[in-house]
């Protein structure tokens, strides 16, 4: 019960009993004072709805308190699950990229244009430019260097294809080379009046920034015109995390 009601109770009390009381023989007296023991009659009631209150205010209290905590952990928790989701957006644009670093394959030719031409002979072991790009997925293989960078670790396959103009003076050897170390080498030499080619091939478990690329032998010579005679390809074939 309210403040507003103690006050209704209050004014409709002193106006019933006013003018009511019994005087003492007995007789309605004609008195417009309240009789007291109407007063103290209602000053009970309201001290009993007043400590009723208290006890009630006391229960919102506790309550209160009760939601303030719970409020704190729902708070608490919303923090880590915004945490939580900041790791989650994080890990799944790691798998996108490793996803798009799984797709390697290139193939490429050594002349991108212009007439028929022989590459060496060189004084020094020296690497291929395949300028002719017809596949290069991932972008691992680098035209201007002839250079193809592992970008993750795994097996991967590398085939290259050579072709010799017979002029009777010069061998045409090439060799697959991974770090400086040569893997295989394709070899060719016509000791008659004709033409010649040559490949070879590898499957070799690479780290991340390796680098495989192709290297014509020191006074060797290979011949080639835009028909791309002379081909490096390479694919990833599976990542390996052992
Ligand atoms: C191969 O060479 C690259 C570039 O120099 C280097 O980053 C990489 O660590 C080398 N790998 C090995 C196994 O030596």
């Amino acid at each position: 019960m309210g403040t507003a009601g103690f006050l209704v109770l209050l004014l409709s009390s002193s106006f019933l009993f006013e003018g009511n009381c019994l005087d003492d023989s007995g007789q309605k007296s004609e008195s417009s004072e309240l009789c007291p023991s109407d007063i103290e009659s209602v000053l009970r009631q309201m001290s009993a709805a007043l400590s009723a209150q208290q006890v009630e205010i006391n229960h919102l209290q506790e309550e209160n308190k009760e939601n303030k905590v719970e409020i704190r952990h729902l708070q608490e928790e919303n923090k880590e699950n915004k945490v939580e989701i900041r790791h989650l957006q994080e890990e799944n644009k790691h798998l996108l990229l490793e996803n798009q670093v799984r797709q390697v394959a290139f193939s490429t030719a050594l002349m991108e244009s212009g007439g028929g031409q022989f590459f060496g002979p060189y004084s020094t072991d020296t690497t291929l430019v395949y300028k002719h790009v017809i596949t290069n997925t991932g972008n691992a293989y680098n035209p201007l260097t002839g250079i193809f960078t592992a970008p993750v670790r795994g097996v991967y396959h590398f085939h290259v294809h050579i072709f010799e103009l017979f002029t009777g003076s010069y061998f045409a050897r090439v060799s697959l080379v991974k770090n400086g170390s040569k893997m295989v080498t394709a070899q060719e030499h016509q000791s008659t009046r004709s033409n010649g080619a040559a490949s070879n091939s590898v499957s070799v478990l690479l780290e991340a920034g390796d680098e495989v690329y192709v290297v014509l032998w020191s006074s060797h010579r290979i011949f080639d015109d835009t028909n791309h005679y002379n081909t490096f390809s390479g694919h990833l074939l599976f990542t390996s995390d052992l």
